[in-house]
């Protein structure tokens, strides 16, 4: 048996009609702010009353803006409504509850009683109190699916032109009809509403009757003692294995006592298909609503909105590089880093113009005494002389004074000593200033760790794939491949398990891509104060925002969105945040406790010093093999 209807589209604001119901229809309409409406009327048997009906139509035809469609809904239903379209009103007239009770049946097959659809059904009351009534409005809904978000408003038109209105819902499809008073419209007064229907319905249905919802989760790493559940719930220990789910639900918690009900919960061993695999862990699980919705969150992935719904911001993951930063990042002796290349040029220049100088100068002095000292020899090789000269002046130890009597050499001799002093003010400065301060950090952008010579790595884990594969930046793509699946050119990759992964960065010249606050309590364990102040994370996006999924179909959508805004507003989710940040110490405390100077900045003076005592002993070697020869030619 199927039924033939006609329903129209009319826009609300214009209309104006001479039926009673009409009004009171249009009235709701403007009060609902709707634009959209469908009339739903049974093909009626009688032609008188399909005259009536048509004189009606012409009235309203006259108005309003109208769409006829001549329809089978049982068939038909969906091509009525576009996906997401706003909010429609939509209109029955119940004549024979007998009858309607099948359109409306048909419309409930296809879950149009939920909160997108705002129905107004029309009947004439059939029993004279409030209570009976009550009776047989729940008689009527008693074998409709509704769920707890649905929005039908039910008028009784009780006498004459007034009616009396009722609120219409129920816990689940399976539990008795409530109805709740809402308000009464009548032609004089118009529509006249209880100001607690203002606010959404999550304001009003707020006792869900002890059910339990199921919901889904994933404990990836459990330890063996605990059972799922005491695992789940608990907030204080292993805060270094997962974190997520045992966080989200820890923020979510709260709801079960504030709409009285519980958590049925299942645990899926993986969280599901990002956009193909539909089957697959949670996501499978809502996408076939077998569960309402997650307790885990998700990261926002425009290939997942088709599947499944989002909740607001829960969590924010933040997932970054880190890395131990190398203490010294520059190429440069820490000898020679003091000055730059060309203040060290021109300090070369002036030495050699000194010793110039003094070669000149020695020669003036021997021209002058030599006649009335015996410093002949020494001043005979003027140039070895000099260099002597200059280099005591150098290091501040000044040639004898009875050497020199000239005023210029004095004056030049005593200009390269407060020279040198400076010079060596700037030096020692620096090299002390430069042990003692915390080297500043070079490695912070993800181009400076491109360009450094340190490995990278990420964690072998599902949403590392999809951050670096369809990441915006050009610069992950080229650090994917060629860094991270490359690994400089070696055969193996560096897409590692979470413990290597912490290994290999404990060891040093190793970055790794994983979640930050997991890394820093794995990390706690394996390093010293010293060496965990050295952690350095490339902070390239603050974080990755997720919220909690749930199924297209889900009644608790607003209920969700609803908790989660008001934990934010009561900064309980601020609380729980704080409950599961990591802690780091305070390294500004560590900084500078503890300086040795260790081989790789030392290593260039004993290295010159090697050098010169091989060059000294092979010198030596060949003036000796020199004399020897002289002595034998004699
Ligand atoms: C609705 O049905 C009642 C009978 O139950 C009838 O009197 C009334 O005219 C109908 N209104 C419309 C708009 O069809
Ligand atoms: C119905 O209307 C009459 C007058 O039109 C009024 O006297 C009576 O109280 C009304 N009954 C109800 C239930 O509103
Ligand atoms: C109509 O609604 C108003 C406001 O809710 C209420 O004060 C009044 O008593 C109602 N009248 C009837 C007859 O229910
Ligand atoms: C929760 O629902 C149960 C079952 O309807 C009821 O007995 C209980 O009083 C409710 N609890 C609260 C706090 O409303
Ligand atoms: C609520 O449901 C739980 C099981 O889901 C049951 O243990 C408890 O007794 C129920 N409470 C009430 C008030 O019905
Ligand atoms: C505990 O969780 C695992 C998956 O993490 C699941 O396979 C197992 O069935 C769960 N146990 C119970 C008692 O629910
Ligand atoms: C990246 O995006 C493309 C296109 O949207 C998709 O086919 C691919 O599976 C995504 N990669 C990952 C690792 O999810």
């Amino acid at each position: 048996m199927f039924f033939v209807f006609i329903l129209w589209l009319l826009l609300a604001n214009y209309c104006s009609t001479t039926s009673i119901e009409m009004r009171a229809f249009r009235d709701f309409l403007v009060n609902q702010h709707l634009k959209h409406a469908i009339i739903i009327r049974a093909q009626e048997q009688q032609q008188q009353g399909q005259w009536g009906y048509l004189k009606e139509i012409r009235d309203l035809a006259m108005h309003c803006h109208i769409r006829f469609h001549r329809v089978s809904v049982k068939h038909d239903i969906e091509n009525l409504f576009y996906k997401s379209s706003p909010k429609v009103g939509l209109y029955i007239n119940i004549t024979d509850p007998g009858e309607s009770l099948h359109v409306l049946r048909d419309f409930a097959v296809k879950d149009k009683f939920k909160n997108s659809y705002a129905w107004f059904i029309t009947m004439r009351a059939l029993a004279e109190g409030l209570l009976d009534n009550l009776k047989i409005i729940k008689n009527i809904f008693k074998p409709l699916r509704l769920h707890i978000n649905a929005d039908v408003t039910l008028a009784i038109r009780v006498n004459g032109s007034r009616f009396h209105l009722f609120d219409v819902y129920k816990i689940l499809p399976d539990f008795p009809a409530t109805a709740e008073v809402k308000g009464n419209w009548s032609l004089q007064q118009g529509l006249i509403i209880d100001p607690m229907f203002k606010y959404g319905f999550m304001v009003r249905r707020t006792n869900f009757q002890n059910i339990s919802i199921k919901v889904a989760t994933v404990l990836h790493d459990k330890p063996k003692d605990f059972t799922n559940y005491t695992f789940l719930s608990n907030n204080r220990d292993w805060k270094e294995l997962d974190p997520m789910p045992r966080k989200v639900y820890g923020l979510m918690r709260p709801m079960e006592d504030l709409y009285n009900f519980s958590f049925n919960i299942y645990y899926d061993t993986s969280w599901g298909g990002y956009i193909d695999v539909k089957t697959a862990g949670i996501v499978g699980r809502l996408y076939s609503h077998q569960a309402e919705f997650s307790l885990t969150p998700f990261r926002y992935l425009s290939g997942r909105v088709l599947l499944v719904d989002y909740s607001p911001e829960v969590h924010l993951e933040r997932a970054n590089f880190i890395l131990r930063h190398p203490r010294h990042v520059s190429i440069r002796n820490v000898y020679l880093a003091p000055l730059a290349v060309p203040v060290w040029w021109c300090v070369l220049a002036l030495i050699i113009l000194t010793i110039v100088l003094l070669v000149i100068q020695i020669r003036e002095e021997y021209k002058r005494w030599s006649q009335h000292h015996v410093q002949r020899k020494q001043l005979e090789q003027h140039v070895n002389f000099a260099m002597l000269v200059a280099a005591e002046a150098l290091l501040m130890q000044g040639p004898p004074s009875e050497i020199f009597h000239l005023i210029s050499s004095r004056t030049l001799i005593a200009t390269v000593c407060v020279f040198v002093f400076i010079l060596m003010e700037f030096y020692n400065g620096y090299i002390v200033g430069s042990l003692l301060a915390e080297s500043p950090r070079t490695l912070t952008t993800l181009e400076a760790l491109y360009n450094s010579n340190l490995e990278l790595g990420m964690e072998d884990i599902q949403y590392n794939y999809h951050v670096f594969e369809n990441s915006s930046s050009r610069l992950m793509h080229i650090i994917y491949k060629e860094r991270i699946l490359g690994a400089n050119g070696k055969s193996h990759t560096n897409i590692l398990p979470l413990e290597q992964g912490i290994y290999r960065i404990a060891q040093g010249g190793f970055a790794f891509h994983m979640s930050i606050d997991r890394a820093y309590r794995l990390l706690k364990n394996q390093l010293n104060e010293r060496q965990f102040c050295e952690l350095q994370e490339i902070r390239y996006i603050p974080g990755y925002s997720t919220g909690i999924i749930l199924a297209k179909s889900t009644p608790y959508k607003e209920y969700v969105a609803q908790v989660t805004l008001k934990l934010r507003e009561s900064s309980l989710m601020q609380y729980n945040n704080k409950l599961w940040e990591f802690h780091k110490i305070d390294c500004s405390l560590i900084k500078g406790n503890e300086i040795i100077v260790d081989m790789e900045h030392f290593g260039a003076a004993l290295v010159f010093l090697g050098c010169a005592i091989v060059f000294s002993v092979t010198v030596l070697g060949i003036e000796i093999f020199y004399k020897k020869c002289q002595k034998l030619q004699k």
